[in-house]
């Protein structure tokens, strides 16, 4: 079944660079957890958990100080590792009265956050994502909301024989269900890769490309488990001897869980050709923004059915393109076991309530308030 709950010894996108502003606060659900994120006024990014230790009120509605949280409270302030330096009324203050905070990493313009164990928080575990600032590659980037579990996304973005059926009118194509994959991967990726010869060249690419006759098509989807994504895309002229016009282009997917059943979705497509024209970037952002809430509409219907029949699943069928969107299954389990018992306990206490959810959906609201 669909794993409904995720490893927290990873690192997940929390946020896009450009999110966090001087001065501001900015709540959001990540892994089931509150938490508010900040840039210091040397730039930078700061993650600490969204709850006031004193009567829980989330830090997030109380206000900067230079670089620490005052709480809109009853005035506790933090620092930036989580400190308490300041109780009013109080002139002494235990080293214990902290909130947690989280190893974050920035570069490429993600925010990346491990909010598992500290110690084990090693940047060398973030995938290579250089498209989104290369020289010679343009990218058109944004973010999606999807009232559905993250693993819906990773199946979705390992299995492209659905871009026959769900995207039919923009980058799919009749031929590309019918077509074999080749799949393998490693203990924390998969990688299937179709190649395809003189098929239809797709609405979007003739758009984007100008190529308007049969192409040579090759995908590979990357899934670096358990949350981030590269679908590499060549296609070029299918009578071309060789590769001058081949186009090439690079989407990345970051699948943050936002609660259970609930996921930020960060992507960008990254591209080597019309590099300079700002008329593809726009058209690449709505379009790719429309085809990925198509996505997302199936993968909430999905949702809803495994809902109604929680606690029991219904049975699946597997056929031949299951075997990479299986193998994640498979990664995100042996992890899920690899972090043991504890993360279990953690989860189901976090992730059973309806309560979260809702939390959750509140501070995406408040969330898009604060960057309007
Ligand atoms: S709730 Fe934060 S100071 Fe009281
Ligand atoms: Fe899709």
């Amino acid at each position: 079944m669909y794993p409904d709950e995720f490893p927290r010894n990873a690192w997940y996108v929390a946020a896009r660079s450009a999110e966090l502003t001087e001065g501001r606060l900015l709540p959001r659900f990540l892994l089931g957890d509150p938490v508010v994120l900040y840039r210091t006024g040397d730039g930078s990014p700061v993650a600490m958990v969204d709850r006031c230790v004193h009567r829980q009120l989330p830090l997030s509605l109380g206000r900067l100080q230079g670089d620490r949280i005052e709480c809109g409270y009853h005035g506790l302030t933090f620092d930036t590792d989580g400190s308490c330096v300041r109780i009013p009324g109080s002139s002494r203050i235990s080293d214990r009265v902290r909130v947690q905070t989280f190893p974050l990493i920035e570069g490429d313009g993600l925010v990346w956050i491990w909010m598992g164990e500290p110690n084990s928080a090693d940047p060398g575990q973030i995938p290579d994502h250089q498209w989104y600032t290369a020289e010679g590659w343009t990218t058109a980037a944004g973010t999606l909301h999807m009232d559905a579990r993250a693993q819906l996304l990773n199946e979705n973005l390992l299995d492209l024989s659905h871009l026959s059926f769900l995207h039919p009118e923009s980058i799919g194509s009749p031929e590309i269900a019918e077509i074999p994959v080749s799949v393998s991967f490693d203990e924390r990726t998969v990688t299937v890769q179709r190649d395809m010869r003189a098929v239809e060249c797709p609405p979007f690419f003739t758009r984007v490309t100008g190529i308007d006759e049969s192409i040579d098509r090759r995908q590979i989807a990357e899934f670096f488990a358990p949350a981030f994504h590269i679908t590499t895309t060549t296609l070029k002229p299918a009578a071309d001897g060789d590769d001058s016009r081949m186009a090439r282009q690079k989407t990345m997917h970051a699948i943050t869980p936002e609660t259970r059943t609930t996921t930020h979705y960060f992507w960008s497509v990254s591209r080597d050709y019309a590099v300079q024209d700002q008329a593809v970037t726009d058209y690449t952002l709505d379009a790719v923004a429309g085809v990925f809430e198509q996505d997302i509409q199936a993968c909430e219907a999905i949702e809803h059915i495994i809902a109604s029949w929680e606690p029991s699943y219904p049975l699946e069928l597997n056929i031949k393109v299951d075997a990479g969107p299986l193998q994640s299954r498979k990664i995100i389990e042996k992890m899920l076991t690899t972090e043991g018992a504890h993360a279990g306990a953690r989860a189901q206490d976090r992730f059973t309530d309806t309560a979260t959810r809702a939390a959750a959906k509140a501070w995406t609201a408040r969330a898009e308030t604060l960057r309007a």
